[in-house]
């Protein structure tokens, strides 16, 4: 939960806003960001981590309002595609402050981040430092770069997100020698400046020690660059990835603890390498993010169903799903909700909240305790969901996307609108009505 969700004789408020007017007001479901719960998080991260850059990761959430909040708390910001990067000029993000990630930029983005000045573009291939290479030269411009390499290791985490062992499409390995030899061509391009090498190891991350032999791993590759090419790339960016609790089975590390672990091993590592302590960032979505919003729904149907063995387990249908939460259906992820809308005294019984959509992996929270009372017109509300929800949903089923509604001090601001059934067949040109 954020910092300031409690609960005033069973109905949940967050900012100082009641979900049940807030749902009166905006309907439901709805995203609900705690505005001072994600500054302090974003300021958290900016005090532990003072001497590095701090990038927020918008692929976990942005908007214009959001990127204006992560400016004024004095972070940088982490895109990685041309819509990103759009949003972050329409919030007048300054673009040196901006990074450019991406396997597969295209042409026409890395010419607009190159137009707009990004601060670095980190290069991800050898077909794209070509491509990048041949646009500085056309345009004249100067590239400011970081080469993505692949620490080879293994995150403990879900296999789709992580990013550091070999099988996968980011980065150069440094095992093979690709990662010097990107780093060799970058220096021998025109209109390339190299700031420096850069690691991300996976997402929901809480064990510490793949950061560090990822460190490591890179330091090495920064002596050898060294060694061996005569140059000392003056910046080094360990990614993102901290963990979240979701559930209370989860144990995150705070910000300051972090930042002397990592600072630690670097220091070490850079004093028994014999080489200068590189200028580092990190780049941090969900740590920042995912804590300050709940999503509230509202109850539709409830159902029993008997479990092999006699138990039953009560079905509980709400008005969204994996349209704007597809993390359980996706990785299998573990949420829990609680009933916001009153108190109740009845006993807890065995629930799963499941969206309406089409196939029974709709599963909003696998496991949760609700009252036995929970009904039709209840709101639920799931902490967490700041995170790559509204940022990955989609309009499966002909869905409308729900609003970002933030909430401070008593008041709300609709940060992102409700989508309508007009914005669903706005891009549909097939039959005009009429
Ligand atoms: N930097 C890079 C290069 C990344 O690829 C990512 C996340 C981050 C930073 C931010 O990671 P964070 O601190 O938010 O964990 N959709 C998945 C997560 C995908 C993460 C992609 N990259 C999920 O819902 O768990």
């Amino acid at each position: 939960w954020s910092s300031t969700a409690r609960k005033v004789d069973g109905v949940l408020e967050v900012g100082g806003v009641a979900l049940p007017d807030l749902v009166a007001e905006h309907g439901s479901p709805a995203y609900v960001l705690d505005e001072a719960d994600f500054r302090d998080r974003a300021r958290a991260f900016r005090d532990a981590f003072a001497a590095y850059d701090v990038f927020y990761a918008g692929k976990a959430f942005l908007c214009t309002t959001v990127a204006r909040w992560v400016d004024e708390e004095g972070l940088f910001l982490d895109v990685c595609t041309g819509g990103e990067l759009a949003v972050a000029e329409r919030a007048g993000f300054d673009p040196a402050r901006i990074g450019f990630h991406g396997n597969n930029k295209t042409v026409a983005e890395l010419r607009r981040a190159l137009e707009l000045g990004v601060g670095r573009i980190i290069l991800d291939s050898f077909v794209e430092i070509d491509r990048l290479a041949q646009l500085a030269a056309e345009t004249g411009a100067t590239a400011r770069v970081m080469v993505r390499v692949t620490a080879g290791v293994e995150a403990h985490t879900h296999e789709y997100i992580a990013t550091a062992h070999e099988d996968q499409k980011f980065g150069f390995s440094i095992t093979s020698g690709d990662a010097l030899e990107a780093v060799s061509r970058v220096l021998a391009a025109d209109g390339l400046e190299l700031l420096g090498l850069h690691s991300h190891i996976g997402s929901q991350i809480f064990d510490s020690s793949g950061f560090e032999v990822a460190a490591r791993r890179v330091l090495a590759l920064q002596a050898r660059i060294a060694a061996e090419l005569g140059v000392v790339p003056p910046e080094m960016d360990l990614g993102g990835g901290f963990g979240i609790a979701y559930t209370t089975q989860d144990d995150p590390a705070d910000p300051a603890q972090l930042a002397t672990e990592m600072s630690k091993i670097v220091e070490q590592e850079c004093r028994a390498l014999d080489i200068g302590v590189p200028r580092l960032s990190i780049e941090p979505g969900r740590a920042i993010v995912g804590p300050s919003t709940c999503t509230v729904y509202e109850v539709g149907t409830v159902k029993e169903v008997a479990l092999d063995g006699g138990a039953r387990r009560t079905y509980v249908s709400v008005d969204g799903g994996m349209s704007d939460n597809i993390r359980t259906a996706l990785y299998d992820a573990d949420y829990s909700c609680t009933l916001a809308s009153r108190a109740s005294a009845a006993p807890p019984t065995l629930a799963r909240v499941v969206g309406r959509h089409c196939e029974a992996g709709d599963i909003v929270v696998k496991d949760e305790f609700l009252p036995a009372d929970v009904a039709p017109g209840d709101l639920v509300a799931v902490p967490g969901t700041g995170a790559y929800c509204r940022s990955m949903a989609s309009n499966y089923n002909h869905a409308p996307r729900p609003p970002v509604i933030a909430v401070r001090d008593g008041q709300t601001r609709v940060v992102v609108r409700r989508e309508s059934v007009d914005d669903l067949l706005a891009t549909d040109v097939g039959v005009v009505s009429g």
